[in-house]
């Protein structure tokens, strides 16, 4: 990076800024309408306080924990963010091999700008990594989704992440204002050659949106069909009600991640800081193994990590602030935003007398 380094993962976004034209700058910075829920998201954990706890033994703490039977070094995640080409030439590339050097997990998002198969490659036999998971979106056609769950598979991806709260995107305004598209040379390259969605000529009075898009949008009947077919763990994302929470805990996923798409898709949807503690409620009643919590949005700080496993998270993954420094400094840049984050959260856990994740519980929130 030519600028001074940043010495925090808002720093970040000033240098993202000046080497982003405005198009890409208005899709990764940008969320639904007012941003109203892109803005809580960050202010929902700073509300938050912390309880500061002295003279607590903390020698020979760490922040490593397991996470669906595998080690995971420090709780953090790397968000699925679709055509990070469009951040920086060397995109996903860059960023995994950031996550592997600092021992985070790596979620590839099925819109990747990079083959799905050349990312699990470069991170299978790296030793420092976190899990390996691969998001998707149920696409129109069934059978090209199973060949890409197929392909996950066969690949050597550990997990599924099914996206589940943008069966459309949101009224995305900033990015509309912009006039976003793609430029030549970044796509979806993993989707090429799904077969398009039938698109039957819409009567008049029809909506595009219900009887057009919304005919091929995944139910919970989806949910189970993938179940059957995937041998690997499924866990959906995008859940922020507890009765969404209820059920899908009822099909025995192995995990849920409370997230509102970064405020990109339901525009004054709850903070995920706020729904949190509501979907570990749901989540806490009585009977068979609970699916594993994970939130994400807004998370800018160690601090903000500590309060999410006090809300009862296992662990947090990062969207904006990676892609961010992506843009700012490739797989360097990406590298030391996690190093940030990871020595933050190493802080606040010396300062909140927690040793070890397990010790982090509501009592590490300051409740007044
Ligand atoms: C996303 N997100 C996203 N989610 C997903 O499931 N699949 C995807 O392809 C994408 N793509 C994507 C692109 C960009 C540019 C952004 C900013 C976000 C949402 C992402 O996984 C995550 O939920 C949010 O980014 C978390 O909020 P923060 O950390 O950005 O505040
Ligand atoms: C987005 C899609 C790709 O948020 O999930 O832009």
């Amino acid at each position: 990076m030519a600028i001074a380094a940043p010495v925090n993962l808002s720093e970040f976004e000033a240098l993202a800024r000046q080497r982003l034209d405005d198009q890409a700058w208005a899709y990764l910075a940008g969320g639904a309408a007012d941003e109203l829920t892109l803005t809580d998201n960050l202010q929902a954990w700073q509300r938050l306080r912390l309880a500061p706890r002295v003279l607590r033994p903390l020698a020979g703490g760490h922040t490593r924990s397991m996470l669906l039977g595998r080690p995971l070094p420090f709780p953090v995640l790397l968000a699925p963010v679709a055509y990070q080409r469009l951040f920086h030439p060397d995109g996903e590339v860059a960023s995994a091999l950031a996550a592997a050097m600092q021992g985070t997990g790596y979620v590839l998002s099925a819109q990747a700008s990079t083959r799905l198969e050349d990312i699990a490659a470069l991170l299978k036999p790296e030793p420092t990594r976190g899990p390996l998971w691969f998001q998707l979106y149920l696409q129109a056609d069934r059978g090209f989704t199973l060949e890409l769950v197929q392909r996950a598979e066969a690949a050597g991806f550990e997990a599924l992440v099914l996206t589940v709260d943008a069966p459309t995107h949101g009224a995305r305004d900033r990015e509309r204002r912009a006039g976003f598209r793609l430029p030549p040379g970044v796509s979806a390259v993993n989707l090429a050659g799904a077969p398009p969605a039938p698109a039957p000529p819409l009567p008049p009075g029809c909506s595009a949106l219900f009887d057009g898009l919304l005919q091929h949008a995944a139910t919970w009947d989806d949910v189970a069909w993938l179940q059957d077919r995937t041998r690997l763990p499924l866990l959906l994302k995008g859940v922020l009600h507890p009765d969404d929470a209820r059920q899908a805990a009822a099909l025995g996923l192995a995990g849920l991640i409370v997230s509102n798409h970064g405020g990109r898709t339901l525009d004054t949807a709850p903070a995920t800081a706020d729904a949190l503690p509501r979907i570990a409620d749901a989540l806490a009643a009585p009977g068979g193994e609970p699916p594993a919590l994970l939130v994400d949005g807004g998370i800018r700080r160690g601090t903000d990590v500590l309060k999410a496993l006090a809300l009862g998270a296992r662990a947090v993954l990062v969207g904006r602030p990676v892609a961010m420094a992506l843009a700012a400094g490739g797989a360097q840049g990406v590298a030391l935003a996690l190093r940030l984050l990871r020595d933050e959260l190493e802080i606040a856990m010396a300062l909140s007398g927690c040793r070890t994740l397990d010790e982090i519980g509501p009592a590490a929130l300051w409740r007044g």
